[in-house]
């Protein structure tokens, strides 16, 4: 099979990472794609860095270990703390591979006209501070905060979002310190975007970012670069894998990418696979041709 007719893998920890798919499926029509949501481990934003790289690199391993002919990282915490071990097995295989935190730092500076930019993330994502480091190099003369909101994640995770009661107290609780504070809110986890709408009623007067839109521009810059682009030939497919609890997937995924029919068909059934430290060597010895450990 030539190489751009391989998918474009993105994963996430859950369902988060289906907000930057939908960006990518939009602006890509003609890409078939494969995502990844780590369900049997999410969270991820709590966990250790280390933890966080182990997670990520066993992602990257099975959707590589499938075909992909590049790799979205469509999570800030594994973009945080994992980016350049996955950066280098790509490097290692062929395979491009794009970090979210990057084009959602460009979008933001695009936009601010006061200078002052908050990110929201979660705790490791802020703990990493790789939004600010990046942000005050850009430029130093930017006023930064940041926040963590880790109860977001699992209110997204269990469909509690838009602009449900609970997502509102849990925003107010977290971004009081915001009001009347930043113009610019960088959404620096996936999974923020399903909570806008609440986000947005407590910081009416801030400009949200969210880097979806910005990732899949990015995305497909990569690809042109590459010469990966597909040649529009023939429909695309949609593929989903999730490492537990396939039916809350099936489910939250479905009412989350309701304006997409085509994305909701294909998160309808999504496979489940095992993405054990076996599998992990086992893809990692086939791809250097050694026999499986
Ligand atoms: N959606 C992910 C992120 O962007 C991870 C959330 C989590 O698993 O804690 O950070």
């Amino acid at each position: 099979m030539p190489i751009h007719d391989l998918p474009i893998g993105v994963f996430d920890s859950g369902v988060g990472g289906l907000t930057v798919l939908a960006a990518i499926a939009g602006l890509l029509p003609d890409e078939h794609l494969l995502y990844l949501g780590d369900t049997a481990r999410v969270p991820y934003g709590t966990r250790s860095p280390e933890t966080v790289v182990r997670y990520s690199e066993r992602v990257a391993g099975h959707l590589m270990g499938r075909g992909i002919k590049a790799l979205v990282v469509a999570c800030n915490t594994a973009t945080t703390w994992a980016l350049p071990a996955l950066e280098a097995t790509g490097r290692e295989h062929g395979v491009p591979v794009l970090g979210v935190i990057e084009p959602g730092i460009q979008h933001a500076l695009a936009l601010t006209r006061s200078g002052h930019v908050a990110v929201i993330g979660t705790e490791g994502t802020i703990r990493g501070g790789r939004y600010a480091d990046r942000l005050l190099e850009l430029r130093p003369e930017l006023r930064v905060e940041q926040v963590a909101c880790p109860l977001f994640v699992g209110l997204a995770e269990e469909g509690w979002a838009g602009d449900d009661p609970i997502a509102l107290l849990a925003a107010r609780r977290y971004l009081a310190g915001l009001v009347d504070g930043p113009d610019t809110v960088i959404l620096g986890c996936t999974h923020y975007p399903l909570l806008e709408p609440a986000i947005q009623a407590v910081l009416p007067g801030a400009t949200l970012v969210d880097s979806a839109q910005a990732t899949a521009q990015a995305t497909r810059a990569m690809l042109q670069v590459q010469g990966l682009l597909r040649p529009a030939a023939g429909a695309r497919r949609v593929h989903y894998l999730v490492t537990d609890n396939v039916e809350r997937f099936a489910s939250t995924a479905a009412s989350f990418l309701g304006h997409q029919p085509e994305l909701v068909e294909g998160a309808r059934h999504p496979e489940l696979v095992d993405i054990d430290e076996r599998d992990h060597l086992h893809w990692r010895s086939a791809l250097k041709g050694q026999p499986a450990a």
